[in-house]
């Protein structure tokens, strides 16, 4: 519907601006090369008012705070990034009229949603927040901003699944939990911008189109073959035809404990993923399951590392018949063929025993971890070792659970490796230093204030704050699953000391001596 401006066409032509406030909005009349225009006012950069702006030839307006330039006709940014508004103009007996009407809520959710995808093609949070603000105040839920992402961006994701993925149903769950408006909207922004940081100058690696009836252990196989084109045509397969995703995820789940999968991140992957559909429904379950299958298939089989080797033969000795009880005391310390050879001894003891042994011994070496590791310049490259070293044997164990309470018998892969954990890691801890003061008092204030403090957490890479966040998801929920567990006042000290420590991020000259001797001998 139109609106009277009360500005007279022949004053505009002479004075060629004017700006009037309609409707609770801040419009610019224009007079450029005998054609009028009206825009929103503000900027749609940083709101600063274009009426102070520059007009140049071809009908373009340049707004002189950061020199964006604008088509006055269509409002396109021909230089920066976010269009402006632009609205239809009659003229009524001399006089302007312009027609403020929003557009149709439709034509919003579509500006945003290919605003976002702009936004993130260039890792520009800035603009990705608008786009989501600009989505809700269309009346939309932010949520439809990440399914969407994660549809337009799959392709850009070589391996399949990031931690990007990984962590999007936590921030999801932290958004609900926001206190404020501002907050909720920064926690939904987090996992955009993962993805943009993932995804950014990445070129396109479609996945195959091909359908194939479902068959789970046709699908296994395939993984287990590194055949990503037979397992997505699997997959779609089993969406096409409706299979259950409990039936889907017990597949995924088996086929990430097959193997020491990407140290564990396949497992967490899977568990993720399925989290993050409960999350945004069935609209985007295609796209992340398409990304988990990849990085399924494409995960390193780290047992077959010369250090891991002995798993293969532990879980081949798995025969239910150890039956020693376990504790958290009985693997701190132990190589890691020592601790797998000791999980065998408790292999005939209730899974729940065995799992709080080894996450027990798991948060003893995170509390312990030697921080001259953390900093060294001297060391080999297998020694590169940091806190996501120690961080992921809790996020896995926390997968891991949650997959075999559906599918006990994947129990002994589970427990063996979260072995493998805890005998890697021990070489990298440190028993004599005082950990005391990391004590925690009240778990769940502890809890609290970080999961506050993650809505501005400060920390210019998101896979760092992402794990803080899925550590202190993992631990509640393992709380929550078993409050009095003997490893709970360890691990809140460990996660105390990991979350209260800073973290080394950049190793030059790490990075510059260990080139110099893979050089030298090189040959
Ligand atoms: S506010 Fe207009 S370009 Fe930055």
């Amino acid at each position: 519907m139109f609106t009277a401006t009360g500005v007279n066409e022949t004053d505009l032509k002479a004075k060629s601006r004017k700006v009037v406030r309609r409707a609770g909005k801040q419009v610019l009349l224009i007079a450029a090369q005998d054609k009028l225009f009206a825009i929103a006012n503000r900027c749609p950069h940083e709101g600063y008012p274009l009426s102070e702006g520059t007009e140049g030839p071809g009908c373009v307006l340049t707004c002189n705070w950061h020199n964006w330039k604008f088509d006055l006709a269509s409002g396109r940014a021909l230089v920066g990034r976010d269009p402006v508004r632009t609205y239809p103009v009659e003229i009524r007996a001399g006089e302007i009229f312009v027609d403020l009407s929003d557009l149709p809520a439709e034509v919003q959710r579509k500006r945003a949603l290919d605003g976002l995808v702009a936004a993130m093609r260039y890792n520009d949070a800035p603009r990705m927040a608008r786009e989501v603000a600009r989505l809700e105040r269309a009346g939309f839920d932010a949520s439809l901003a990440l399914t969407h992402a994660l549809g337009a961006l799959n392709e850009r994701l070589e391996f399949g699944t990031t931690h990007a993925h990984g962590a999007a149903s936590d921030w999801l769950t932290l958004a609900e939990r926001a206190p404020s408006d501002a907050e909720r909207l920064a926690a939904m922004i987090e996992p955009l911008s993962h993805l943009a940081w993932d995804t950014v100058g990445a070129r396109r690696y479609p996945y195959a189109e091909d359908v194939t009836s479902w068959n789970a252990n046709g699908f296994l196989a395939a993984v287990e073959a590194e055949n990503e084109t037979a397992a997505i045509a699997l997959l779609r397969g089993a969406l096409r035809d409706g299979v259950s995703y409990s039936e889907i995820y017990a597949a995924l789940g088996r086929a990430a404990l097959a193997h020491y999968a990407d140290f564990g991140h396949s497992a967490i992957y899977t568990r993720k993923t399925a989290q993050l559909i409960d999350h945004l429904g069935p609209d985007a379950a295609l796209p992340v399951l398409l990304a988990l299958v990849r990085s399924l298939v494409n995960g390193t089989r780290e047992e077959r590392l010369p250090e891991f080797r002995f798993y293969d033969k532990a879980r081949a000795g798995w025969n239910g018949e150890g039956d020693l009880p376990a504790r958290a005391e009985d693997f701190i310390g132990l190589s890691i063929d020592a601790a797998l050879a000791r999980a065998l001894q408790s292999s005939r003891r209730p899974p729940r025993e065995l799992y709080d042994a080894l996450l027990g011994a798991a948060a003893w070496n995170l509390l312990h971890f030697d921080l001259s590791f953390d900093s060294a310049t001297d060391k080999q490259i297998a020694d590169n070792v940091s806190w996501l070293d120690f961080t992921h044997a809790l996020t896995f164990a926390n997968a891991a659970r949650h997959i075999c309470a559906e599918q006990p018998d994947l129990w002994p892969n589970a427990l063996l490796q979260l072995a493998l954990f805890v005998g890697r890691n021990k070489g990298y801890v440190s028993a004599q230093q005082d950990v005391g003061a990391f004590v925690i008092a009240d778990r769940a204030t502890f809890i609290a204030h970080h999961m506050a403090g993650l809505y501005d957490h400060g920390i210019v890479e998101p896979i760092i704050a992402c794990h803080r966040l899925k550590m202190l998801f993992a631990l509640e929920d393992e709380l929550s699953a078993a409050p009095d567990a003997p490893w709970a006042d360890v691990m809140c000290a460990a996660m105390n000391r990991y979350l209260n420590t800073p973290q080394k991020r950049h190793h030059g000259l790490r990075l510059a001596t260990q080139a110099q001797d893979f050089i030298a001998r090189e040959g």
